[in-house]
């Protein structure tokens, strides 16, 4: 079905690991093609939105939710695309977004004749603010919206039978929605489906704006938990952004109060600061000895191909892709990395300061892991001269080298490659050969 089926798993090591705090990988639900796309400033083209897809795919996503088809042409069309030319493998289900209006829900039908298995994903707004002062109803009110959406999608799905429908419900706003009146409205909806273990309806509790510390959030779920009727017949998701920086974590704080499912996109992108990023949740999950089940062995693949389509630069520094992530450059930072790497047991826990996972393990490299500016100390200098070229240079030359290698990088004001070091050293020592 698509291109990037040779993406490597990550490999998960026989090694020890630091204690978990999540123990089980939630479900994913990529959002990239629908709220990710919506906040670019220019929307995904028909084949950057092909390529996404497939890459989403190849990274093993088995939830993907592929736009509002009733909202957007290009979505249609997408849809179309998608079931026509056979796209969607047998595992894989796609999800597609639409409001709690009939002639909506009618035309994502539409959109949706022929596929095999699909979730329609609906949401009404019910917050206070979006309750008093965009819908201007009551709670009463924004419930028979709920409950109006929900019973066309279960009409139109009983007059379309064959393949296998799951519906999703969205309380939009829900981190600014009084709890009870979030079960009341999730429990009126799914009076609608009667859902069963066997055959649960997704309800997807979004901090559509963040408005709280994480734990909060976290405590509003796991009430919800608690509280909502039929809890075993729900798939508990989230969907976070990420106002306050914290998306990730809220998504996180979730999961361990109770969420099975967790949307987002990948590196974040989405509405306002964006959505939780899918890719640092699953490589913290990584890091504590729980396989993320994504395809994300082959990083640098998997980024350029989501900043060729989004157009949006990768920050050097995002967590555990950024291009600056494995890399030293402070002299104290170097001599620990050195002696870890140098001292430590291989095989074992990745217990190397500084470096929170193996860079290998996302197919990066450990080579360039020392980086030598004004601010490096002679420990890198040696390490890297005795990589590169073989040489072991006694502990008073690589004192005296090493400041003759901080003068060149101030007086320059730039980074010092290796052969550039190599040269220099040669330089200064040229008489001494
Ligand atoms: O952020 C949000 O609330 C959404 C909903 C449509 C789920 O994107
Ligand atoms: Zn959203």
């Amino acid at each position: 079905h698509n291109k990037y089926q040779a993406f490597p798993p990550l490999d998960m090591p026989n090694r020890q690991w630091p204690n978990n705090n999540i123990s089980e990988t939630p479900l994913w639900c990529s959002v990239d093609l629908r709220d990710g796309n919506q906040a670019l400033v220019e929307p995904m083209t028909v084949s950057q939105k092909r390529r996404y897809y497939e890459l989403l795919l190849a990274m093993g996503f088995k939830e993907i939710e592929v736009g509002f088809p009733a909202a957007s042409k290009m979505d249609f069309d997408f849809v179309r695309w998608l079931i026509e030319e056979n796209k969607i493998p047998g595992d894989v289900t796609i999800q597609v977004l639409t409001q709690a209006r009939e002639s909506l829900i009618e035309q994502t039908f539409a959109a949706l004749k022929g596929v095999k298995q699909a979730i329609i994903h609906v949401y009404n707004s019910t917050s206070t603010v979006q309750r008093e002062l965009v819908f201007q109803k009551d709670r009463q009110g924004i419930i028979d919206i709920a409950v109006q959406g929900a019973t066309w999608v279960k009409l139109h799905a009983e007059a379309n039978p064959g393949p296998q429908w799951q519906f999703e419900y969205s309380p939009e706003s829900f981190s600014g929605t009084e709890l009870d009146f979030a079960v009341d409205i999730c429990d009126a909806v799914n009076a609608v489906w009667q859902p069963t273990a066997a055959n649960p309806v997704i309800i997807n509790l979004p901090a559509t704006v963040e408005m709280s510390t994480p734990n909060v959030f976290a405590d509003q779920v796991e009430w919800f938990c608690g509280n909502v009727k039929n809890r075993d017949a729900i798939t508990v998701s989230v969907h976070t952004h990420n106002d306050r920086g914290c998306a990730v974590a809220a998504a996180e704080l979730a999961v361990m109060a109770g969420a099975d499912r967790v949307e987002g996109t990948l590196l974040g992108n989405g509405e306002r600061t964006g959505n939780m990023d899918i890719i640092t949740m699953a490589m913290n999950l990584y890091s504590q000895g729980v396989d993320p089940k994504l395809q994300l062995g082959d990083i640098d693949n998997i980024i350029t191909t989501i900043s060729e389509c989004t157009q949006l630069p990768v920050h050097p520094r995002h967590p555990y892709v950024g291009e600056l992530v494995y890399t030293a450059f402070s002299g104290s930072h170097q001599d620990a990395i050195k002696k870890c790497l140098d001292r430590r047991v291989p095989e074992s826990t990745w217990n190397v300061a500084y470096l929170p996972i193996d860079p290998t393990d996302l197919n990066r490299t450990l080579q360039h892991v020392i980086r030598v500016n004004s601010q490096s100390g002679k420990g890198g200098i040696a390490y890297l001269l005795e990589q590169e070229y073989g040489v072991q240079l006694p502990r008073w030359l690589q004192i005296e080298f090493s400041s003759v290698v901080q003068r060149q990088s101030e007086t320059t004001a730039s980074e010092l490659l290796v052969p550039q070091i190599w040269q220099l050293f040669k330089s200064t020592y040229a008489h001494t050969e």
